[in-house]
């Protein structure tokens, strides 16, 4: 019997109210600025409530590029905006811009798990929201690993899987979407990963399969595709699963080393433009304490810092 982590049903912590949203992942932070300076025990506080909600909406924080940086650097050193050709926002190197007209992540992920040190969270703030659509929906791995049953929770907790980002991510057939497309994959990465991550700071264990896991190793790529999406459909059952329909100014902080998310393509064209500040992670563990390696690129040095 693996027993759920229990979380408070709502409470003050450092100075501000967490208010849970959904059962199992994400909840809205009240009465704190992100844009403003913040005390070292509010960020500590922070980063505990993101471990336990996984996801953390800060409604009207309105920040600017300039005080997206400075808010998600307290958490930790940042990346690049990509690792691959795809462009910065002007002059900002850090920040990546998600453009609609670019492309839609219309399909389920973790960002950059074909490197082998993915990101440890990521910073969404919106700025073009259209009038109906474009929601985020996030998805809480550990929570899935935690539906599983037994027998198939001992199978995951030994497999590892190839992710790679020319794993057949969805088209968008525009012009511009196809020179997108080619700039994300002008360089192939292929990382192996653990099936089942130990989270480095809560020692919680969460599936960690995203859309850019294509192989288990040992298996054929039919026999991963059958177990791998048998394994993603406890990652997008409802109940693992957070909506977040997003007014312009609202910003969103997400833990990427235990959800997936997706971006809905139910927008229309209408514009649609975030901006993505995100920080640096470690090299994923798995239950039996290997770590996650290389089989094709380069160790990402121009992206993300070694975080150790
Ligand atoms: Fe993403």
């Amino acid at each position: 019997m693996v027993r759920r982590p229990s979380l408070a049903k709502g409470h003050t912590v450092a100075g501000f109210d967490i208010h849970r949203i959904g059962g199992r992942i994400g909840a809205e932070v009240v009465g704190v600025d992100p844009g403003g300076p913040l005390a070292d025990d509010v960020v500590r506080d922070l980063n505990a409530a993101l471990l336990a909600h996984k996801a953390l909406v800060f409604r009207g924080a309105n920040l600017t590029d300039e005080s997206q940086l400075e808010f998600a650097a307290r958490f930790g050193p940042l990346t690049k905006a990509h690792p691959t050709g795809v462009p910065s926002v002007d002059g900002k190197p850090e920040v990546l811009p998600i453009d609609g007209d670019d492309h839609r992540a219309n399909h389920w992920h973790t960002d950059c798990t074909f490197v082998r040190t993915p990101p440890k969270a990521s910073t969404l703030r919106g700025i073009v929201i259209p009038a109906y659509g474009g929601n985020t929906l996030i998805a809480n791995q550990a929570a899935a690993y935690l539906d599983l049953p037994r027998e198939l929770r001992e199978l995951a907790d030994k497999l590892w899987a190839v992710h790679t980002n020319d794993a057949g991510q969805p088209l968008l057939s525009t012009d511009r979407a196809d020179e997108y497309r080619k700039m994300f994959l002008a360089t192939i990465y292929k990382s192996v990963h653990p099936v089942v991550r130990v989270h480095p700071e809560s020692g919680e264990r969460g599936l960690f399969v995203s859309g850019f896991a294509q192989q288990l190793v040992g298996y054929s790529i039919s026999e991963s595709r059958a177990i791998l999406d048998m394994l993603q459909r406890y990652v997008i059952r409802p109940e693992n699963v957070l909506r977040v329909r997003w007014t312009p100014g609202d910003l969103v902080l997400f833990d990427n080393r235990n959800t997936q998310h997706y971006g809905p393509d139910d927008y229309d064209d209408q514009p649609r433009m975030l901006h993505r500040v995100t920080i640096a992670g470690d090299v994923p563990v798995g239950v039996d304490g290997g770590k996650s390696y290389l089989l094709e690129g380069d160790d990402a040095a121009h992206y993300t810092p070694p975080v150790e």
